[in-house]
């Protein structure tokens, strides 16, 4: 049976409250308000996810399913720049794909798993980022929600599949209750995740992100089962996620 991998954050306070990082053969999930930095720690990882495992890394390539279009190529370069290694090489160690709605999404999922099969023990981070957005705008109604679910919930089994099969980290964003995509009036918890307790169950950790003084970002363990309630506080530079 595979190792689990931890995968760095790229802060060393972030790290410690997850053990040593993101793992391997487990989903972890990253909520909070716009600009918290969910999407500049999947970039980060894309970069950390290739670096030898004495280094926090998990010597393995990337794969992100962007469902935003919020990926950006200059940015893993210079995240690579600041690990030492080679831009150009890095950005080919990354598959990269847009999902355009929930069907587009599941079938790069599946386009994806193939190629974790096709290169069995070559993949060690999958990025979705975020999870919820394209079901949300593709189930819009009250009537669709338990049918929303039921799709998101597939996905998530997947996700899950895939991590344990191949020993990946799965990262996945999640939105908040107010995010303005929701296009609620009324949300009883504005600052909670969204996805109920389909995302819960399948997270197997969970970290709220908010802003904190000025450039600082505070993460925060949720609802963990074996970690502690714990919080990290750290930065987003030019070359990544930082202290
Ligand atoms: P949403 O997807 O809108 O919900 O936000 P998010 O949580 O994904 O935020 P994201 O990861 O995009 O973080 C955006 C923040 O990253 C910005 O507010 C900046 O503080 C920071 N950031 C992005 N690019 C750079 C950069 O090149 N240099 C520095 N120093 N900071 C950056
Ligand atoms: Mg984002």
């Amino acid at each position: 049976r595979a190792c689990v991998v931890n995968i760095s954050t790229g802060s060393k306070e972030f790290d410690k409250i997850l053990g040593g990082g993101i793992q391997t053969m487990s989903i972890t999930e990253a909520f909070g308000e716009f600009r918290t930095g969910k999407t500049q720690i999947a970039h980060t990882l894309c970069v950390t996810s290739q670096l030898p495992l004495q280094m926090g890394g998990g010597n393995g390539k990337a794969a992100y399913i962007d469902t935003e279009g919020t990926f950006r190529p200059d940015r893993i370069r210079e995240i690579a720049e600041r690990f030492g290694l080679d831009s150009s090489i890095v950005m080919d160690n990354i598959i990269y794909a847009r999902a355009y709605n929930s069907e587009h999404q599941f079938d790069l999922l599946n386009e994806v798993a193939t190629r974790f099969a096709e290169e069995n023990g070559v993949y060690r981070l999958l990025v979705v980022d975020s999870i919820i957005a394209l079901f949300r705008t593709d189930f819009t109604g009250r009537g669709e929600l338990s049918e929303r679910q039921q799709k998101l919930n597939t996905f998530l089994a997947r996700l899950t599949r895939i991590s344990e099969e191949f020993n990946v980290a799965v990262f996945i964003t999640n939105q908040i209750q107010s995010d303005p995509g929701a296009g609620l009036t009324f949300v009883a918890d504005p600052k909670k995740p969204v996805g109920g307790n389909i995302l819960a169950h399948a997270s197997t950790t969970r970290l709220s992100l908010r802003k904190g003084r000025g450039e600082q970002r505070v993460a925060k363990i949720y609802d963990s089962p074996d970690l502690p309630e714990a919080e990290a506080v750290y930065a987003i530079g030019g070359g990544g996620i930082i202290d």
